[in-house]
């Protein structure tokens, strides 16, 4: 596994700093959204399972322990925010349950009393957006899924569904990341109605970042793709 991704080439210019609420800070996406969050100077407040996992200790890192179901100060852990970053994910809950949209049910309230700060959430590019379906390539791959990444797409399936419905009103966008492993950034990732390119984790996490306030994403649910390469100068 590659170091957290922080700046690099194709990074937007500095913002400025913020407080975002991360949640799935430890997984694969969420420790490079961390690290680069807080190598732009920003604030993090991120809900954890089990604060040993997550891979950085920063003083702007402000760790809450606990797991989503169960936290009941949902209100203190979004006032202030900014944003909101959402990358969690339970393969074997999700098989059993929809506790993403229990979740996100719940947070849309909340969101809206506190301001309506922006909220990315990831999904898969395998999971189907409200009103559309998947193209026949995508089916094809997402019909040899075991079962409880079928529950996954499900769940992130009744979520965006739920923001469709129940959050009109809010800038929520919804990320259908295709994510295939770690390494050296492969390049900038844009919003896609079309084809998703497999990107690595970190390229993941700085799209998410830029989306978060893209304001042309708003109440999307779009996959991305990597920007082509710009044509090699013409020798002068
Ligand atoms: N992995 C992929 O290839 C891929 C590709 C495209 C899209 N996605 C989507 O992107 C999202 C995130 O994927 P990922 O692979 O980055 O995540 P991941 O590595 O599976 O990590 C999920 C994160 O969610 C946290 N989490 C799960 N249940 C929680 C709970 N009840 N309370 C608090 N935290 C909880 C985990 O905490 P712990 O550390 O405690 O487990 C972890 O930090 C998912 O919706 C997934 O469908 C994934």
């Amino acid at each position: 596994m590659s170091a957290p991704r922080s700046e690099g080439a194709g990074d937007e210019a500095p913002q400025r700093p913020r407080t975002l609420l991360v949640l799935g800070a430890t997984g694969r996406t969420g420790r490079h959204v961390v690290a680069l969050a807080l190598a732009r100077g920003h604030e993090v407040r991120a809900l954890v399972r089990d604060p040993v996992r997550l891979t950085v200790q920063h003083p702007h890192l402000h760790v809450h322990q606990g797991s989503v179901p169960d936290v009941d100060d949902l209100d203190d852990l979004v006032r202030g925010a900014d944003g909101v970053v959402c990358l969690l994910g339970d393969v074997e809950a999700q098989a059993r349950t929809k506790v993403n949209t229990a979740f996100v049910q719940r947070l849309v309230p909340v969101l809206r009393r506190h301001g309506g700060p922006p909220l990315l959430y990831q999904a898969g590019a395998l999971s189907r957006p409200p009103g559309r379906r998947l193209p026949p390539a995508l089916r094809a791959v997402r019909a040899t899924l075991p079962r409880g990444y079928r529950g996954q797409h499900e769940d992130n399936e009744a979520v965006m569904e739920h923001l469709v419905r129940a959050a009109p009103d809010l800038p929520w966008v919804v990320h259908r990341a295709g994510l295939g492993g770690d390494g050296p950034s492969r390049g900038v990732l844009q919003r896609s109605a079309g084809r998703p390119s497999v990107a690595t984790f970190g390229d993941g996490a700085e799209y998410a970042l830029r989306a978060l306030t893209d304001p042309a994403a708003v109440r999307t649910c779009d996959v991305s793709r990597y920007r082509a390469a710009p044509p090699p100068q013409a020798a002068a």
